[in-house]
């Protein structure tokens, strides 16, 4: 951090929250070096278990974001698959930079999308370059795949030292490759991509995610705040209201919040436990188009007419879940699917956060994935894709970026319409005099604690290995509890997914 960006900025007390200390001199960090100050900012999170409300609709604070937080992190900008032959190319865009994300013969690579000349972009959407390579539309310099300039009309005309051919060629992005995405870093001093994912990255490997492919893609433009969005998939709380119908066929013993009123009491026996288990997954798989597919849930139904279980309850569930992970490995692999043998899988929560603003959903062989983008201080894009591991030999259309759907609209599956549905009336109770703060479970609602604090760290202006391990800490599982220290390295992240 040079001196330079070292600023102190003007401090409001949000309310219901101590106002922020200023630090006033340098720190000494983990490694003994002194650094300097932390900027002070708005709105900081001070108890871990209560965000301010202002952080979700003020605009210093959404400047702020923009300013040193987005410019620093792993965004996910492609899936692999938009671009799956030499010269494709994809634009993403995201407060207000675009960046052309381009297979090459060389690998991915990523380009700010602006002509050396006189700074128009080059491209919108996606193509493929590989025979025109990409052409100003105002003045036709000329681009190949590499980002290289190859053309200047009538050179001539300008100074020699004008066109010095490294200052002519795209200006690079950091692009890194995992699980079947490109993902760009503005920073040219961030930590490696996997370095901050991890141990997401880990998590998910072992089901071949880089394999999955977009069964469909769907975008809403939503009215709030692209951290309110996400917070609705970070805790499995609001199930029993928002999803009743899903609340309405959990299984008996396995919720963790405990039964509302209409809850069933009664312990199942076997035969009746593997039922509400079909039942869950069918009723799963519908209100998402995806998860669980019809492929597993007719795997299952087909199991249960001849599975021999044994009385014991918790036996019987073992040999279930073995026997059905057994039956769909078996059955997909015939049909050429690149299946991970899901017996030997380490546990995974199904729904998994990776900070800053991407989400993986696995169940089977199959997963939901999630990608947020701010559009304002109050309205963000939410991409919602269901991503199948298909046969290696099936032919899949290379996935178009969608236009945005009303969320009102009956294209969207039922869950996550009922998120929807309630993420607008969040976004307006907000604002409402004298609500200060959420309040959070400590046990069930700490992954929006966790990753709030770490966005505190990059406003400030941490030293890049603490946001390192704040980056790892905030990727997390749903359900996930608060955390003491999102700067200290966490014990459960170093290694197994902390179910
Ligand atoms: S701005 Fe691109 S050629 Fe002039
Ligand atoms: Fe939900």
């Amino acid at each position: 951090m040079a001196d330079a960006d070292v600023v102190v900025l003007r401090s409001k007390k949000a309310k219901g929250s101590k106002a922020p200390k200023s630090t006033k001199s340098a720190k000494a960090t983990r490694t003994g070096k002194r650094r300097a100050p932390l900027r002070e900012i708005p709105f900081k999170v001070t108890n871990p278990q209560r965000i301010p409300a202002q952080r979700y609709y003020d605009q210093e604070f959404y400047d702020l974001e923009v300013k040193y937080l987005w410019p620093k992190v792993w965004q996910m900008a492609a899936r692999l698959e938009e671009i799956p032959h030499v010269g494709d190319w994809v634009e993403y865009k995201n407060l207000g930079k675009s960046a052309i994300i381009v297979r090459t013969k060389n690998g991915v690579k990523a380009f700010s999308n602006s002509c050396r000349h006189r700074g128009v972009q080059l491209a919108s959407g996606a193509g493929n370059c590989k025979t025109q390579g990409f052409i100003c539309p105002f003045h036709g310099w000329r681009y190949d795949m590499e980002g290289k300039n190859t053309f200047v009309f009538n050179r001539q005309i300008f100074s020699p030292e004008q066109l010095d051919q490294a200052e002519l060629n795209l200006l690079p992005i950091r692009c890194e490759l995992w699980g079947g995405c490109a993902f760009i870093n503005y920073d040219k001093h961030a930590a490696p991509l996997l370095e901050c994912i991890e141990p997401f990255a880990r998590w998910h490997d072992p089901r071949h995610v880089e394999k999955l492919k977009v069964e469909w893609w769907l975008s809403a433009e939503l009215p709030t705040n692209w951290k309110t969005a996400m917070e609705a998939f970070m805790e499995g709380y609001h199930v029993m209201r928002s999803h009743p119908q899903l609340h309405a066929v959990s299984i008996p013993g396995t919720g963790a919040y405990g039964d509302d009123s209409g809850g069933r009491k009664r312990q199942l026996n076997a035969r009746e436990w593997v039922e509400a288990m079909i039942i869950n997954m069918k009723m799963l798989g519908e209100g998402m188009a995806g998860m669980v597919r019809a492929h597993d849930w007719d795997i299952a139904d087909d199991l249960k007419q001849t599975i021999a279980l044994p009385e014991d309850l918790t036996e019987a569930k073992m040999t279930w879940m073995r026997a059905l992970n057994r039956e769909i490995t078996d059955r997909r692999r015939a049909q050429g699917v690149p299946m991970p043998d899901l017996n030997a899988l380490p546990a995974l929560s199904p729904d998994n956060y990776c900070f800053p603003h991407y989400f993986l959903l696995p169940t089977f062989g199959n997963m939901s994935s999630y990608r947020i983008r701010p559009l304002g201080p109050e309205k963000c894009l939410f991409e919602l894709y269901s991503l199948v591991l298909y046969p290696e030999d099936e032919a899949r259309p290379v996935p178009k970026a969608p236009i945005p759907t009303p969320i009102t609209d009956p294209i969207w599956p039922a869950i996550p319409a009922q998120d929807y549905s309630n993420l607008p009336l969040q976004q307006l109770g907000l604002h409402a005099e004298g609500f200060e703060f959420m309040r959070l479970s400590r046990s069930k609602e700490g992954s929006i604690s966790n990753y709030h604090r770490v966005i505190d760290g990059f406003l400030e202006g941490r030293p890049d290995d603490e946001l390192v391990i704040g980056h790892q800490n905030a990727c997390a599982p749903i359900d996930s509890p608060v955390m003491d220290d999102v700067w200290e390295p966490h014990p459960l992240r170093s290694g197994a997914h902390p179910v």
